[in-house]
C-alpha cells in the first residue's frame, strides 16, 4: 500500500487526505480520489492530461539498461553531498523509470515518490523496470503543476528531462519549493539552450554546405526539416522573459541565466548548472537524434557525421559546461 502521510489535496490545496470506503477523500472540500491498480488518480477536476496517456508509451522506447546504468551514475556524481542517500525523495515525470530504476536501487533513500501523469507509465515502472526489488517506491497519478504534497515533505525533488513539458513552469518551481524540507534541493536533467545552439549551428552548416556545394545528399524536404529544427533551436532563443518562453513543439528549452533568475524569483538560496556527460555523446548522439526525429534518413545524416566528428576532435577536451552537451544539470537549492 502507497503512503498518504504526505498527500495534500490537490482540488483545495489545503486538506489532508485520508481513506474512506475505498477511495481516497480530502476532509476539506469533500473531493474523492480514486485509485486504480493501486496508483491514486490525484488530479484537480478532470484534467486535460488524463486523455493523453497513450502519448507518453513512447518514453519506454528509449529505456535499456546501459542507458539507466549510465544515467544512475551521473546522479551519483551530482548527488554529491548529504542528500545522496537519506530522505524522503520526489521524482517528477517518472515516465519510463530509467531514472526511478538507479533511485530505487543505486542508493539508499528511505523512500521514493514517483509521479507521472500516465497510470500506463507509472504501472509499467512499478511491473518491468523495479521489478519488486523497490518496496520502497510509491507511484501517484498526479500533474506536475499541481503536485498533491504538503509543506516540507521532501529532502529531494528530482526529475530526468521533465520539466520541458511542464506547462506552468514558473509555478511549479514555486510549488517545489514548497514542498522541500528547509536546505533541500530539486535537481533537473533537461535541454540547455547553449548547447542546443552548438546543435543548431551543425544544421546550419549541413545547410550551407549542401547549397555551397550543390552535393546532392540533401533534397529539398530534407533542407525544409534541418530549417525548421535549427529555428525551433534558435526561436526559442528570442524570448525576452521565460514566462513569455512558451512550449515550442511541446518542448521548452532553457537558457541557464534565464533559469538562475527564475530560481531567485521563485525564492530559492541557490542556483546552479553542471554537465557532466561526455561531449562525444552529446553531440554525436543528440544530434543524430534530432535529426532522425526530424525526419532525416540515416545514411544521410551519416555523411554528414564529419562535422559532429571535427567538432569533438577539436574542443571535447576544453568546453565549458554550458555547451558540454545540448544537456545539463539544474540545481535548485532551498
Ligand atoms: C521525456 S519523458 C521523461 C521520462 C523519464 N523521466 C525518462 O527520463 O525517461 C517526460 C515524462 O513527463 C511526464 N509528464 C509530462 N507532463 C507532465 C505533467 N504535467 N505532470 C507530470 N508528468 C508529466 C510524461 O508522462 C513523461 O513520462
Ligand atoms: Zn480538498
Amino acid at each position: 500500500m502507497f503512503d498518504t502521510g504526505l498527500l495534500q489535496c490537490p482540488t483545495c490545496q489545503d486538506g489532508e487526505i485520508i481513506w474512506r470506503d475505498n477511495k481516497l477523500h480530502c476532509e476539506v472540500c469533500a473531493t474523492d480520489y480514486e485509485v486504480e491498480d493501486n496508483i491514486p488518480v490525484l488530479f484537480e477536476g478532470m484534467s486535460q492530461f488524463l486523455v493523453r496517456d497513450d502519448l507518453h508509451q513512447r518514453a519506454f522506447q528509449i529505456t535499456s539498461d546501459e542507458r539507466r546504468t549510465r544515467i544512475a551514475n551521473e546522479w551519483k556524481t551530482v548527488l554529491h553531498g548529504e542528500e545522496k542517500n537519506s530522505g524522503n525523495v520526489l521524482e517528477i515525470g517518472a515516465g519510463s523509470g530509467r531514472l526511478t530504476w538507479g533511485l530505487a536501487n543505486e542508493f539508499e533513500f528511505e523512500k521514493i515518490y514517483a509521479c507521472d501523469l500516465s497510470r500506463n507509465l507509472l504501472a509499467g515502472i512499478r511491473d518491468q523496470v523495479i521489478n519488486g526489488s523497490g518496496q520502497k517506491v510509491d507511484y501517484y497519478m498526479c500533474d506536475a503543476n499541481n503536485l498533491p504534497f504538503k509543506e516540507k515533505s521532501f529532502d529531494l525533488i528530482v526529475g530526468h528531462s521533465v520539466l520541458h513539458h511542464f506547462v506552468d513552469r514558473d509555478k511549479t518551481l514555486a510549488r517545489m519549493r514548497f514542498l522541500l524540507k528547509e536546505g533541500g534541493k530539486a535537481i533537473f536533467y533537461e535541454p540547455v539552450m547553449q548547447g542546443k545552439l552548438v546543435v543548431a549551428f551543425f544544421a546550419d552548416l549541413m545547410l550551407k554546405i549542401e547549397r555551397n556545394t550543390g552535393w546532392g545528399v540533401l533534397d529539398e524536404d530534407d533542407k525544409r526539416k534541418i530549417q525548421r529544427m535549427s529555428q525551433h533551436i534558435k526561436k526559442s532563443k528570442w524570448q525576452e522573459k521565460a514566462s513569455d518562453c512558451k512550449p515550442a513543439m511541446g518542448q521548452m528549452i532553457f537558457d541557464i541565466g534565464q533559469m538562475e533568475a527564475l530560481a531567485m524569483a521563485s525564492g530559492y538560496q541557490g542556483f546552479f548548472h553542471g554537465n557532466i556527460e561526455e561531449p562525444v555523446w552529446g553531440y554525436k548522439l543528440y544530434w543524430a537524434q534530432h535529426l532522425l526525429s526530424a525526419g532525416i534518413a540515416p545514411e544521410k545524416i551519416e555523411k554528414f557525421s564529419f562535422i559532429s566528428n571535427a567538432f569533438g576532435e577539436t574542443f571535447s577536451n576544453c568546453l565549458n559546461h554550458d555547451i558540454k552537451t545540448p544537456t545539463g544539470y539544474f540545481v535548485f537549492c532551498k
